[in-house]
């Protein structure tokens, strides 16, 4: 038996760190698990129906770790997330969003039908007195000029002068962030990166402010680079993140070591 501590990542097999969590005792889940689009041996299973069995195998393991206002945000292919999607309803799951990751980079060229360029990140919560801190993930207006504009003098809806947010708008829910897997290209020729499929801080980033305050405790039992650890760790939450493979659990420790010197790494 280990004992799980804050702030660490642990090389495990997710079933068997969850066992050791405490029960209602998370309030955020960032669940970022395999796709079963066998882009490596941990995200290749051998038929659908397995795929699915071992997914819906950690989340009946996740629930019960949740505190009672908390929330959890599910990534994965849109196909998929139908199917998580009915399974965590019928569990009594709140739905609040199914959000679009616009990834701004091409995962394949459609010569049959249109071409995937989006993941799905589902977005439940336990009870209705979750946390979400819309003012902090405020995104800039589209139109500058005509919000500077606005700011001036109002713009005159249903009888009322509204005013644009100094901040920003609200925040929707298609993402329009672009992949690290394109970012990392150069000339447009893709990169080999420390790990396959990492996501984008921004995001992460995003979803934990929106979903959590400083001092909270957010889970993440499929770490794999650590950018849920990293992010928490810059906006001052607590973690507790596990990870199968060894490489990935170092590459993730040396990321936490140097945000000491950088919050860009
Ligand atoms: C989609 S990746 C997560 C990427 C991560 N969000 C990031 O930003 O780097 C899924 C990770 O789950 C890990 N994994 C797969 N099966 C696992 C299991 N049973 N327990 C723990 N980790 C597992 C894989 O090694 C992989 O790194």
């Amino acid at each position: 038996m280990t004992q799980i501590k804050l702030n660490q990542i642990y090389q495990m097999d997710c079933f068997d760190f969850l066992k050791e969590i405490q029960n209602c005792s998370v309030d955020l889940a960032i669940i970022d698990p395999p796709y079963n689009m066998a882009k490596a041996n941990w995200d290749t299973f051998k038929s659908e129906q397995d795929f699915f069995n071992f997914t819906f195998q950690w989340i009946d393991a996740l629930i019960p770790k949740l505190k009672g206002n908390g929330s959890i945000y599910i990534f994965n292919t849109p196909y998929n997330s139908a199917f998580i999607l009915s399974y965590l309803v019928s569990k009594n799951f709140i739905f609040q969003n199914w959000i679009t990751w616009d990834k701004r980079d091409g995962m394949g060229g459609g010569r049959r039908r249109f071409s995937n360029g989006q993941e799905t990140i589902l977005f439940f919560t336990k009870g209705i007195d979750h946390t979400f801190n819309y003012n902090d993930i405020r995104i800039p207006y589209d139109s500058q000029e005509r919000i500077k504009h606005a700011m001036k003098k109002g713009i005159l809806k249903n009888g009322k002068r509204w005013y644009p947010n100094p901040d920003g708008k609200l925040c929707g829910e298609v993402w329009h962030i672009v992949s690290e897997r394109h970012k990392a290209k150069v000339n447009g020729k893709i990169q080999k990166m420390a790990h396959i499929t990492p996501k984008p801080l921004e995001m992460i980033e995003r979803i934990i402010k929106a979903s959590s305050n400083p001092n909270d405790v957010i889970l993440d039992c499929f770490a794999g680079s650590g950018t849920t650890a990293l992010a928490a760790k810059k906006l001052k939450r607590n973690f507790l993140c596990c990870e199968l493979n060894f490489e990935y659990v170092q590459f993730a420790q040396n990321r936490l070591e140097k945000l000491g010197s950088t919050d860009e790494n």
